[in-house]
């Protein structure tokens, strides 16, 4: 008796009408009630209605209204309509003739639409693409199917990309998605540097441009963005757009540019000279360089205040490495919810390969793929959770040092397999908005297993192994971008050839690394100013070949190994107490030569 009794047909055990039904008895008891309280649920009752019910329609059985858009036909059930659709459901039972008509025409939506949206009616399923979604979502709304709508929104809200974003945000705007215009509005200030190159910027109206820069959200480095993009869109449609030069420089904060730019930039703009009202502006910026600090603080004008963007959520994102051999695993670590997670793999193998975050973009460069040598470069765009390749590096490189600057990805040294057991001192340079790589001035000693770091406009690259003299390196050489030329600047206290190198306040650290067979957890700090290396406190744990980044001010070190094993620990440094704490959670894997990235959390 109890087979049939307690499942019957598969349903669900009995439940209690709901929470609040029984809360409601235990306030208010009812005898006869609470005795009746136990229903059972079919939970597929109503998917297999539904599904006959589009059969039905299907052979045309039962039906009893035709609806026509355009040259499509679809003959349905007015019950079926009028219970999902408060549109169908106002037109059938009201007043209006369509309530009897047996034939009813929809203009304002094509016919396929209609038809998938009827379709979605009967089977709850819709599929939203880049191609339908800008006619899908204005049918949605008009018969008011407010999930499809949603789906809509939460699509595009998914392809928000600084090409697309203006764009999202006016269709949004015109289609009253409030939700989704506040999205793209504020993915527009928060990418703004990219967003600014694009056709959609250009082709904004002026009120556009005023209401975008004159937010104080605008996520910019420097003003100077500010200042380009005023410049380039005028310069889109000159002589239309030549006399709005004036009302846009009011937003432009000018007195926060630096007295340089100002003198060599922004005056010597020919937009700027031949209009007074513009002058005026560079003029009160000027006039506020020549305060004292304490009196600019008592300016109030809004070109003077600081904008203020939302700092985005990060991640780090740490790709590959050796575990023991090369692998394709890419794992992130979300700082806000503090947990570890994989993400897309690497096309291929990778260990030992330079990894930056550039324009958003995580560039992973050359390596080692478990038998060679490699110049493939593949990038990372978190939003879409893929890998893409770009244009190969001249030279095969692994052990590599790589660095961002202006806006440039740098390859510098590491070994190419082949030049027997010495390291490169080749430096080659990445251009994303060209697609190409070229030479720069090669540094002055081969350096394999070398650490980068970026201070104050140039480019350091830190010991490393140079195979000729079988020595680990405790020089330093740093790289001048304008001058084209490598100089050593003071050595490190002792040498280090995979260290874990970083900038972190303006400082460049060499944590780790090793000389020969020793590992190192020593850590040192070195001054552009003074030129000069200081030693700060050990790390927890001997390290070479870690990966590092600098996120919230911090210096973080991952992984890496103490000479027997690969570590999955991570440990970061806290130049206010001179501390190192190790991470609570470790990498799912202990891996060395990973690259590490931070980039914003996708959203
Ligand atoms: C400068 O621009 C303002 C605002 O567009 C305009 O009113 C003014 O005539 C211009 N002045 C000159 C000298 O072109
Ligand atoms: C490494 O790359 C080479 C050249 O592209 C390829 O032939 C080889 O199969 C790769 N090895 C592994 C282990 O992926
Ligand atoms: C470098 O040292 C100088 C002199 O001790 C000091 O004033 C400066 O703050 C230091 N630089 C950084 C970035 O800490
Ligand atoms: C992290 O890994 C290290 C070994 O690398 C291990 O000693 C430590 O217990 C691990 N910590 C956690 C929290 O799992």
């Amino acid at each position: 008796s109890t087979g049939m009794q307690g499942k019957p047909f598969g349903f669900s055990t009995c439940v209690c009408r709901s929470i609040e039904f029984s809360f409601q008895a235990l306030v208010e008891p009812k005898k006869e009630e609470t005795d009746q309280a136990c229903l059972t649920v079919n939970p597929s009752h109503m998917k297999k209605a539904f599904k006959v019910m589009n059969e039905l329609r299907s052979k045309c059985l039962l039906c009893d209204v035709t609806i026509v858009a355009e040259e499509v036909v679809i003959e349905a059930h007015r019950v079926v309509l009028a219970a999902c659709s408060p549109y169908f459901c106002a037109m059938f039972t009201g007043d209006m003739c369509e309530s009897k008509a047996k034939k009813i025409e929809i203009k304002d939506v094509d016919g396929q639409t209609l038809s998938k949206l009827i379709d979605y009616i009967y089977t709850a399923e819709i599929g939203v693409t880049e191609e339908n979604v800008q006619v899908l979502l204005p049918a949605a709304s008009l018969l008011q199917l407010m999930d499809v709508r949603q789906v809509c929104c939460d699509f595009l809200q998914s392809q928000l990309h600084p090409t697309n974003c203006l764009g999202i945000r006016a269709f949004a705007d015109v289609h009253t998605c409030t939700e989704l215009l506040s999205q793209a509005n504020a993915y527009a200030e928060q990418h703004f540097p990219e967003v600014m190159l694009g056709e959609e910027f250009l082709s904004l109206s002026l009120d556009q441009v005023c209401s975008l820069i004159s937010s104080d959200k605008l996520t910019v480095s420097s003003e100077e963005k500010v200042f380009e993009a005023v410049v380039s869109w005028i310069k889109y449609d000159k002589e239309a757009r030549l006399e709005h030069m004036a009302k846009l420089m009011e937003y432009v904060r000018l007195p926060l540019l630096p007295r340089e730019y100002l003198v060599q930039t922004v005056e010597e703009e020919t937009l700027i000279k031949n209009n007074n009202t513009c002058k005026d502006f560079l003029i009160e910026a000027m006039k506020y360089h020549l305060l004292p600090l304490d009196q600019r603080q008592l300016i109030k004008n809004p070109r003077t205040k600081p904008r203020t963007p939302v700092s985005l959520p990060k991640i780090m994102i740490v790709v590959g490495g050796q575990a023991p051999k090369a692998i394709r695993s890419v794992e992130c670590y979300d700082f806000k919810e503090e947990h570890w997670y994989q993400v897309a793999e690497l096309p291929s193998r990778r260990c030992r390969a330079g990894v930056v975050n550039m324009a958003g973009g995580v560039y992973a460069v050359g390596g080692f793929n478990g038998s060679l040598r490699v110049r493939t470069v593949d990038v990372y765009e978190a939003t879409k959770n893929q890998w893409i390749s770009i244009a190969p590096m001249q030279e095969r490189r692994s052990t590599l040092g790589a660095a961002v600057l202006n806006e440039l990805l740098y390859a510098i040294g590491g070994f190419d397999g082949s030049t027997v057991q010495t390291g490169l001192s080749s430096v080659e340079v990445y251009n994303y908005k060209t697609n190409e790589w070229s030479f720069v001035a090669p540094m002055n000693t081969r350096r394999s297993s070398v650490g980068v770091g970026v201070v104050d406009g140039k480019l350091f690259a830190v010991g490393g192994y140079d195979g000729a003299s079988r020595q680990c390196l405790s020089t330093v050489e740093v790289f001048n971008p304008i001058t084209n030329e490598w100089s050593y600047v003071a050595d490190m206290s002792t040498r280090r050839s995979g260290a874990g190198v970083g900038v972190l306040s303006g400082q460049l650290y060499a944590a780790g690394g090793h000389d020969g067979p020793l590992v190192r957890k020593s850590v040192e700090v070195y001054n552009v100013t003074t030129n000069t290396w200081k030693q700060v406190s050990d790390m927890n744990m001997c390290r070479r070949n870690a990966g590092v980044c600098t996120v919230n001010g911090l210096l973080f070190v991952v992984g890496g190994d103490d000479g027997s094993c690969n570590l999955a620990s991570v440990e970061y440094y806290n130049a206010a107490t001179d501390k190192w704490t190790l991470l609570p959670i470790n990498m799912s894997t202990g891996r060395s030569y990973a690259g590490v990235a931070v980039v914003d959390k996708p959203s």
